[in-house]
């Protein structure tokens, strides 16, 4: 008899990585912690592997005085502090696409400049004026520069020209619905909405992308994936770093809109969304707005029971002692801003009716682990009272987010031997052992 085998599809036909076309980008905030500590080291990993066009470059916008050279000078440090000791050879192709504007954000002139720098950027590098504007900026500017970017670079050019610009903004996007509408407001008057990219860099770590795969690329978890069989589902990000240098930022933030409103959430209607049509953005996206729409809103009056926040005080991590938030640096003590938050949240759909979800971001935790754990419902009767097992441990799902990439399942097993023993087992699948 033939063992059945199921069928693989070969690697080389899915796993194809397409270089991006001619393109050129201009980050706004170069010179600050996103573009230091994630994109340039980033870009240089894509550009690495082929990924980014020949003809790439990157325009670095930022109130800092700097010249091209000290600006790839930095980027060098940046992209040694992330990938190690990587050697001038493999640096210069990239770094010597790197160049450097600085000016003030309010003034028009800064824009002038900019525009004439891209004009002479695209014909040195022949991207056909395709470019992308990423906003590495603290949010309260975000309005600020999308307004300058109408008039000065962006609405001057028109139809297909035009069609080529996109704009990256990160989060958070506003402060509460009334300035968040005020922004896109702002955004929509110069860029249409295929143009604009509202993200999120959560969502593009591959064991988050990894969620839509897991539940829609397998027959066997989607049937079980509702309220008959699962109890409860915990999101957690725990984070060991504080606020570092980031408390002018972050103090008027906080956990809610720095974490939760955005990562999480965003982990959150991955798992319990409804299986979009196809892997289109409007599709996935549509899904996911029916999903935040089913979050059953906090009532004012309970919230108690349903929300704590917190802030660190000072401790120790490995030994060494470390601020409370109130401590750090640049943070005003007069503000209540949150470290830490836990919510107990539930979706008020046809799938999810009476499951809690717990949510849980924080700095200064004992460990950096983000993780998502499905809890399944305990057997409905242990045949096993005999031997003393009344009650079965639940079957848990674990989705390892990072640092730990994986995916465990716990299952009850039979110990070896001649008494009826049991044992929690665990089927784990490690991204680093097996690509
Ligand atoms: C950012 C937050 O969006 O995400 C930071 O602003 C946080 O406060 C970071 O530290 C965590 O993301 P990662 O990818 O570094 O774990």
């Amino acid at each position: 008899m033939q063992k059945i085998r199921p069928t693989v599809i070969p690697e080389e036909i899915i796993c194809a990585e397409i270089p991006a076309p001619p393109n050129g980008m201009i980050v706004f905030g170069a010179s600050g912690d996103l573009a230091r500590r994630k994109l340039i080291p980033s870009l240089f990993r894509i550009f690495e592997r082929g990924l980014l066009s020949e003809s790439f470059y990157l325009l670095g916008c930022g109130r800092k005085k700097l010249s091209d050279k000290d600006f790839r000078q930095s980027a060098i440090q940046a992209i040694r502090e992330k990938s190690g000791d990587t050697g001038a050879k493999e640096l210069e192709p990239f770094i010597n696409r790197l160049y450097y504007a600085s000016g003030d954000y309010n003034d028009p002139s800064f824009y002038e400049h900019i525009d004439s720098r891209v004009a002479e950027l695209d014909q040195k590098h022949e991207t056909q004026n395709r470019y992308v504007f990423y906003l590495a900026v603290p949010p309260f500017l975000y309005g600020t520069i999308v307004e300058q970017l109408g008039p000065h670079l962006h609405c001057r050019r028109r139809g297909d020209l035009r069609q080529r610009v996109r704009l990256i903004v990160e989060k958070p996007f506003g402060r509460d619905l009334q300035s968040a509408v005020e922004l896109n407001t702002k955004i929509q008057k110069c860029f249409d909405e295929s143009q604009i990219y509202r993200i999120d860099h959560y969502l593009g770590k591959e064991t988050v992308q990894n969620i839509l795969m897991f539940r829609f690329a397998n027959a066997i978890f989607e049937p079980v994936w509702n309220r008959n069989f699962i109890d409860h589902i915990q999101i957690t990000i725990a984070e060991s770093i504080g606020v570092e240098h980031r408390a002018g930022y972050y103090d008027k933030a906080g956990a809610l809109r720095d974490m939760f409103q955005n990562h999480m959430l965003g982990m959150l209607s991955l798992v319990a969304m409804e299986p979009p049509v196809s892997f289109e953005a409007d599709s996935i996206r549509d899904e996911k707005v029916k999903l935040l729409r089913s979050i059953r809103t906090f009532d004012p009056d309970s919230l108690s029971s349903f929300m704590v926040r917190g802030q660190y005080g000072p401790g120790t991590v490995n030994g060494e002692q470390v601020a409370g938030y109130r401590q750090e640096e640049g943070v005003d003590a007069e503000l209540r801003t949150e470290t830490f938050v836990a919510a107990k949240v539930f979706v008020d759909n046809w799938r999810w009716k009476g499951v809690p979800f717990y949510l849980r971001t924080g700095k200064r935790l004992a460990c950096k682990d983000t993780e998502i754990a499905i809890t399944f419902k305990q057997v409905p009767h242990s045949m096993f009272v005999s031997a003393g097992l009344a009650e079965m441990p639940a079957n848990v799902l674990v989705l390892q987010i990072q640092p730990e990439e994986g995916i465990s399942l716990s299952f009850q097993a039979k110990r070896p031997g001649s008494k009826v023993c049991m044992s929690t087992l665990r089927m784990d699948f490690s991204y680093r052992e097996v690509f």
